[in-house]
């Protein structure tokens, strides 16, 4: 079965693009954390939507089923094979990774799900634009992963999720039919609107092939702030003063002082500003230098009680490593336990407090860091005692403060068994009748967002 799919699916691919070989499956099999783990039968890499096509319907003939995998930076297990159950094949999106022409007077341009976040921003700056999404696997995470798991990251606060980019979408359904359209109307209001649908499905509903992406103005003046703050509360108050005064807010970071210590000690280098109950990265860009205006609100703001402000240049970029090589740092220093969660702002610091005295109970080590502006905080637990049981009653407490148990990694198969946390059961049964509906085999991530 196995051989005979493999020669089927070198048809439509060529045989240099099925991998069948254990040492060279290795990598597809496990997540980037080395958390999530699973065998493969094999890997496709298809270069066109017709050969994403020709391999959903090979693998739907054969009963198959299908893992897509984009730049395997995931965080909850959607992206590999699963640790039980039949070996999927892993459909790789790395040579879907053709990037249209960047069209100015519309702003937007189209990319196949393989196409990296930082090649997209790239390619939209040597066009005098910029992309509206970054975050810190920029180099690896790609189009595709971002948009079926509705990826976020630091500019969210300006531009929104990743949802909000996608202005058209070429995706192929477990039957090989292809669905959507690239055109790019910014207004269409003709039924199902595919990038709606698709956007957050993690891979269910279809393999999204390509998708047409929305542009930003490229605001190339840039001001960071690392701020110390006396604790969480001083930190939302600093939020809704800075976000109030600067048009050129363009994202704003909670970093923990655990957290912070871990990423001074993994990058050899001292905190910049003084001791502290909370940390702060307040970072503006604007045509015209928003230094001023940034320093400005931080010292009129009253929250501050140390701060280390900088334009573009290398003590900014020293400034942001604090917090864009936490994740960098978390790995180095072992396996965590990755929960996404988010609750309103007003209910960080109990999210917090609460947590801590989970994981003080039930064993492990906290780093914590996140979305400011959003209520997201990434609870990461190293040396997690039990795993399971933190899980709970973490992604509980979010929930019980009115926040949500994923706001920007998905579900993927880490967190199925929880989402009635925060779906009635009439929605989970309109999801499952959706999903029925397109994929009634389950062909498609099998055990992601369902159990
Ligand atoms: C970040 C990723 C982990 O915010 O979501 O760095
Ligand atoms: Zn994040």
């Amino acid at each position: 079965m196995r051989d005979s799919l493999a020669g089927e699916l070198a048809d439509v691919v060529g045989r240099a693009h099925v991998i069948t070989d254990r040492d060279r499956l290795a990598t597809f099999e496990t997540d980037w954390t080395g958390r999530f783990q699973g065998t493969a039968a094999m890997v496709v890499r298809p270069g066109s939507t017709d050969e994403v096509s020709g391999v959903l319907t090979r693998c739907k003939a054969q009963g198959v089923g299908v893992v897509t995998q984009g730049g395997n930076t995931g965080l909850v297990g959607g992206g590999v094979p699963r640790p039980d159950g039949d070996a999927p094949v892993v459909l790789s999106t790395i040579r879907l990774d053709e990037l249209g022409g960047v069209d100015c007077d519309a702003m937007q341009v189209t990319a196949g799900a393989g196409v990296t976040l930082a090649a997209w921003q790239a390619q939209a700056r040597d066009a005098g634009l910029d992309a509206p999404v970054d975050f810190a696997s920029r180099e690896s995470a790609t189009i595709g992963g971002a948009v079926a798991t509705n990826a976020g990251g630091s500019r969210v606060v300006r531009f929104g999720t990743m949802r909000s980019q996608v202005v058209g979408i070429e995706a192929v359904l477990a039957d090989g039919s292809v669905v959507g359209s690239l055109s790019g109307l910014a207004k269409e209001t003709a039924g199902i609107h595919w990038p709606s649908l698709l956007a957050g499905s993690e891979g269910t509903l279809a393999v999204v092939a390509a998708a047409r992406l929305r542009l930003v103005p490229w605001y190339r003046r840039t001001a960071t702030a690392l701020v110390a703050v006396d604790d969480i509360a001083a930190a939302v108050s600093l939020l809704a003063y800075v976000r109030a005064r600067l048009d050129s807010l363009d994202s704003i970071e909670l970093v923990l002082p655990a957290a912070m210590a871990l990423v001074a000690e993994h990058l050899g280098a001292d905190v910049p500003v003084g001791d502290s109950g909370a940390y702060v990265l307040v970072e503006c860009a604007a045509h015209d230098d928003p230094v001023d205006e940034l320093a400005a609100a931080i010292e009129s703001s009253g929250a501050v009680l140390d701060a280390a402000v900088s334009a573009e240049g290398p003590r900014r970029d020293h400034l942001v490593a604090f917090r864009d090589r936490i994740t960098e740092s978390i790995a180095a220093a072992g396996v965590p336990l990755k929960l996404d969660v988010a609750v309103p702002v007003s209910r960080l610091d109990e999210l917090v407090r609460r947590a801590t005295a989970t994981v003080d109970e039930l064993g492990g080590r906290l780093i914590a860091f996140g979305h400011l502006a959003e209520g997201n905080l990434h609870l990461n637990v190293l040396g997690a005692g039990d795993a399971e049981a933190i899980t709970d009653t973490v992604l509980r407490t979010a929930t019980e403060l009115g926040g949500t148990i994923s706001a920007e990694h998905g579900i993927g198969i880490a967190k199925a068994p929880w989402l009635g946390l925060v779906r009635s059961a009439a929605d989970l049964a309109a999801a499952r009748a959706v999903r029925d509906a397109f994929d009634p085999q389950r062909m498609l991530n099998a055990g992601v967002l369902e159990t």
